[in-house]
């Protein structure tokens, strides 16, 4: 069964709180919240004062996608405003083992994001320092947006080198999964799957995150 984390990046931003009483009332396990800085990727979305509002209306794990530059100027801000995990793109760390060092020496989990063109060896050498890979599946900066295909195959190897290494990586996929792909991406070796457009336009919001629980509910690892 995956771990579902709704991207709050398609919610109603006038009625921040009720879509949080949703979310806390669904089977939602983490929230995921992506921050765009208008440099990194072409789109600007919300800050730190919106995550610390939004962590005082749950209790839930948030999970908080960088697609900024220069992360380390923010990484402890975030943890203020309260991040439980903090993922940074592979794209925009040169230093990305000091990024990871950084975000666990705060207390927080660490993950590494990585965009649909970017080769997932490239993880190779820091996955023994993080607890989550946040694989694109569609290019950073917009919600609402169509499943690349071609990340199914990055998915399968990631998956094999995990398991080979034996090590403890969450694999999460993001952009573009709704309830008719998300058993073949877990069956194909992810562990959580974020999902923002086809939740928050949903009619019923709550009943698309159980779909979504429920599609993966036992789909087997190949
Ligand atoms: C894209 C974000 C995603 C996005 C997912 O830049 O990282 O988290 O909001 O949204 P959907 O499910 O709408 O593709
Ligand atoms: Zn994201």
């Amino acid at each position: 069964m995956a771990i579902i984390a709704p991207s709050l990046l398609s919610a109603n931003f006038l009625q921040l709180g009720d879509e949080c009483r949703m979310l806390n009332e669904s089977e939602a396990d983490w929230y995921h919240l992506d921050i765009m800085d208008g440099r990194f990727v072409p789109n600007i979305s919300y800050g730190i004062p919106v995550v610390a509002a939004i962590r005082k209306a749950t209790k839930k794990p948030l999970d908080v996608h960088l697609m900024i530059v220069e992360p380390e100027k923010y990484v402890e801000a975030f943890k203020k405003a309260g991040a439980d995990i903090i993922s940074v793109h592979i794209e925009a760390c040169p230093h990305l083992h000091r990024n990871i060092q950084q975000i666990k020496s705060l207390g927080m989990k660490a993950g590494v994001a990585i965009n649909p063109h970017t080769p997932v060896e490239m993880l190779y050498d820091i996955l023994g320092e993080i607890d989550l890979v946040n694989m694109m599946s569609v290019n950073p900066g917009f919600g609402g947006q169509q499943f690349i295909t071609h990340t199914l195959k990055k998915i399968a190897t990631l998956r094999e080198k995990i398991d080979h290494d034996n090590l403890n990586v969450l694999i999460e996929v993001d952009g573009g999964v709704t309830p008719g792909n998300a058993e073949e991406i877990v069956q194909t070796g992810a562990d959580v799957l974020v999902a923002g457009n086809t939740i928050f336009s949903a009619k019923d919001p709550k009943q698309e995150i159980t779909k979504l629980k429920n599609v993966t509910r036992f789909a087997l690892k190949s």
